[in-house]
């Protein structure tokens, strides 16, 4: 490249990264993918975060005021003058390559706390949507998240299209009966799911998704987004975490062709394909297939690999229940799914003891990843503990009564003291058989992982949490 050539260059990369700092504070930027065209098709849709990494690449800027106030950017890529860069197929990429970059469908309040009788998203809840951790390059969720999206970029055929930006407010519909979740399902129970109204609820998993996607007529891909479950609290259980989903479809003629049927067929092209995607994130280990249930696949399976000397489930998966992908248009076909969570991944690759972290904004944790560090087993980057606060214990005893679940009690401390919990354990359980009543001692302990906290801030959100069990919850206190 001349100078001339390299100067503009630089300056549009500075004019990008001008584009991409004004956009990050307010996180409205969900997506920006480049999309790479070849005869009309698409073939790939790159990440921003690949496509920075691209100098080779001539973008051309051209953002509005009033697009950054929307969170949505627009960018177009001129064809290289040479095009002498190849995808991973050996394609070259088209002179028509469109980048676009999709603005936040931003979740408002009115939109999470509808009124209705049924809702029970807490505030704690609500200032978590939109933060969107995986859309951070160097997060250990967004490293993840690209390190399997690359994987599937080196697969033969069509690439895999990309979702990380659905928003998380999904009809009961799509998050359950869609995917075949029975009625009685305890996941349908509002102690265990967020909702909105008796028919909108924060996605539990990213399975809600499979169905629109394929009417919209894609045939493989990938949705990576935030899910929600009211859950009790401890360092590997958060009300919020990250998922990805993984769809491919399989017309008749490629089992004909394998002499095999369907099913057989899609069985055994997703046991190779998600062998492939564990060895790029783990490297050479052990794995077996374990047969499990899923009410929207038949069979069945779990992936469990043998790492740092214990067998540990990476996900799980199957071939798609034929209903669902009847439903969805795709009549005469087959299909195979997965589902796995990044959190527990990027724990176990990167030594990361406490769920919490993730949120964390303290840069003694987020200055550690850096996404070109990621080598397969997770050695090149790995977590330094630093300094622990000390903890601080509450215990508070009560008589249950008919409504208590632990679940509830878990929101409710987490709503008053959010992530300065670190757990809540039942202690002490017993019945006193003469006045027939049964008591309970839970012991909450309170942590910072970022300072020391004063007896008297402690004191004071455990005087709340027991004036909200007495008062809200109807709990006779001891
Ligand atoms: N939705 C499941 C969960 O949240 C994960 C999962 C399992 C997704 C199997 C799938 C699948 O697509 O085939 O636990």
């Amino acid at each position: 490249m001349n100078d001339a050539g390299l100067a503009e260059s630089a300056a549009e990369d500075l004019k990008w990264h001008d584009a991409m700092n004004a956009l990050q504070p307010g996180n409205r930027l969900l997506r920006v993918v480049e999309e790479e065209v070849y005869e009309g098709r698409c073939l790939a849709k790159i990440p921003v975060a690949l496509g920075i990494r691209e100098p080779a690449y001539n973008r051309r800027l051209n953002v509005p005021a009033s697009a950054l106030e929307r969170g949505e950017l627009s960018i177009r890529r001129q064809a290289a003058p040479t095009p002498k860069w190849r995808n991973a197929r050996g394609f070259e990429p088209s002179t028509k390559t469109l980048a676009t970059a999709v603005g936040a469908p931003a979740v408002t309040r009115e939109e999470v706390f509808s009124g209705d009788p049924y809702n029970n998203v807490s505030e704690n809840i609500f200032s978590k949507m939109g933060r969107n951790l995986h859309h951070q390059e160097d997060h250990p969720l967004g490293i993840i998240k690209n390190v399997i999206w690359e994987y599937f970029d080196t697969l033969d055929g069509k690439a895999f299209e990309k979702f990380d930006d659905l928003k998380p407010i999904v009809s009961t519909e799509m998050n359950f009966d869609q995917v075949l979740v029975p009625k009685d399902h305890v996941s349908r129970s509002p102690n265990d799911t967020y909702y909105v109204d008796e028919e909108t609820v924060l996605r539990c998993h990213t399975s809600a998704h499979q169905t629109e996607t394929l009417q919209q007529g894609h045939d493989r891909f990938l949705v990576i987004g935030d899910v929600y479950r009211r859950d009790t609290i401890d360092a590997t259980h958060y009300p919020v975490f990250h998922q990805m989903e993984g769809v491919r479809v399989f017309e008749p003629a490629e089992w004909e062709a394998a002499g095999v049927d369907g099913t057989e067929f899609a069985a055994k092209e997703l046991k190779e394909t998600l062998e492939g995607m564990t060895r790029h994130l783990f490297g050479n280990v052990e794995m077996r297939w374990v047969d499990a249930y899923f009410p929207f696949t038949e069979p069945s399976f779990e992936l469990e690999i043998f790492f740092k000397g214990e067998w540990l489930e990476v996900l799980g998966c199957g071939v798609m229940q034929q209903q669902i992908l009847d439903g969805a248009g795709g009549e005469g076909k087959k299909a195979w799914a997965f589902g796995l969570g990044l959190e527990r991944l990027a724990m176990v690759l990167f030594e990361i003891p406490d769920i919490r972290l993730f949120w964390t904004e303290d840069e003694r944790f987020t200055k550690q990843f850096k996404a070109g560090d990621f080598t397969p087993g997770g050695a090149g980057i790995k977590f330094q503990s630093f300094s622990k606060f000390p903890p601080c214990l509450k215990d508070v005893s009560f008589w249950v009564n008919d409504e208590f679940t632990e679940n509830n009690l878990c929101e409710q401390v987490r709503n008053i003291a959010g992530d300065l919990v670190e757990n809540v354990v039942l202690i002490d359980d017993f019945t006193n058989k003469k006045i027939n009543k049964r008591s309970n001692c839970y012991r909450i302990t309170y942590r910072s992982m970022e300072r020391s906290l004063t007896n008297e801030e402690i004191d004071a959100l455990q005087e709340k949490v027991r004036e909200t069990m007495a008062g809200e919850m109807g709990l006779e206190l001891r």
